[in-house]
């Protein structure tokens, strides 16, 4: 079954408690917490988005999907984890080797959260194998991590297609996430190639109607919204 995890990140000034509660209202299966440091990526979102969860967190039931775009993997879980996510991901070029990638896996479980890896559109997704035993997702970029709106880069496509062939030929039990560009034309593709959870910020927060479009991204491939 497909979920729709809604980004926070392109939320209206102003706007930002009317958007997380018509969200929640149009039952969002996640909210997409965007975690940047000015480092690992050019913008730095780290106040804004532990503000945005932290209130999240007190208005709604609906799970915490934090993305991290960090250096400091660990800092960003300690300070994260008290908004008490349902699954936080960090980004693999984070980390300088496999031993810190599974200190990272270790220490996010330690604080009773659920673990993603994220990869960059460059990164190979041979990079991922050795971890999938390890964890419950795995998100694959679909644009350059660092901004909202975007446009979905198609040879993305087939690396959501090799990541699920290798994780049914291994029978392992792994979210797929999309992350970046995916709205009524690119989620289709998305969703034929094997991802199960599309993250949507620009295509969700501009529609008038979030369940509408929300819904509409979430319908089994090949069933025509009416
Ligand atoms: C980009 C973020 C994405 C982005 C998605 O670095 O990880 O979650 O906000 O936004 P859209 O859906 O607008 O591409
Ligand atoms: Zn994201």
């Amino acid at each position: 079954m497909v979920e729709v995890s809604t980004s926070i990140l392109s939320v209206k000034k102003g706007e930002e408690s009317k958007t997380f509660f018509a969200l929640e209202a149009a039952k969002t299966d996640y909210f997409h917490i965007d975690v940047m440091d000015g480092k690992f990526v050019e913008k730095d979102t780290y106040q804004t988005m532990l503000e945005y969860a932290s209130y999240i967190r007190r208005i709604s039931n609906a799970p915490l999907d934090v993305h991290l775009m960090v250096e400091d993997v660990k800092e960003a879980v300690d300070d994260f984890s008290a908004v008490e996510p349902n699954i936080i991901t960090f980004h693999l070029e984070a980390c300088k080797d496999e031993k810190e990638v599974m200190e990272t896996i270790n220490y996010i479980k330690q604080n009773n959260c659920k673990v993603g890896i994220a990869i960059k559109p460059n990164t190979s997704i041979k990079e991922v194998y050795q971890y999938l035993p390890y964890i419950h997702m795995c998100l694959v970029m679909t644009v350059e991590p660092g901004k909202g709106g975007q446009t979905y880069l198609s040879e993305m496509t087939e690396k959501v297609r090799t990541l699920k062939k290798y994780i049914d030929e291994n029978q392992l039990e792994i979210d797929i996430e999309v992350d970046g560009g995916i709205n009524l034309r690119t989620a289709p593709e998305v969703k034929k190639a094997g991802a199960n959870i599309l993250v949507a910020g620009t295509a969700i927060l501009n529609a008038v109607d979030y369940k509408v479009i929300i819904d509409e991204l979430k319908c089994p491939i090949g069933d025509v919204s009416l």
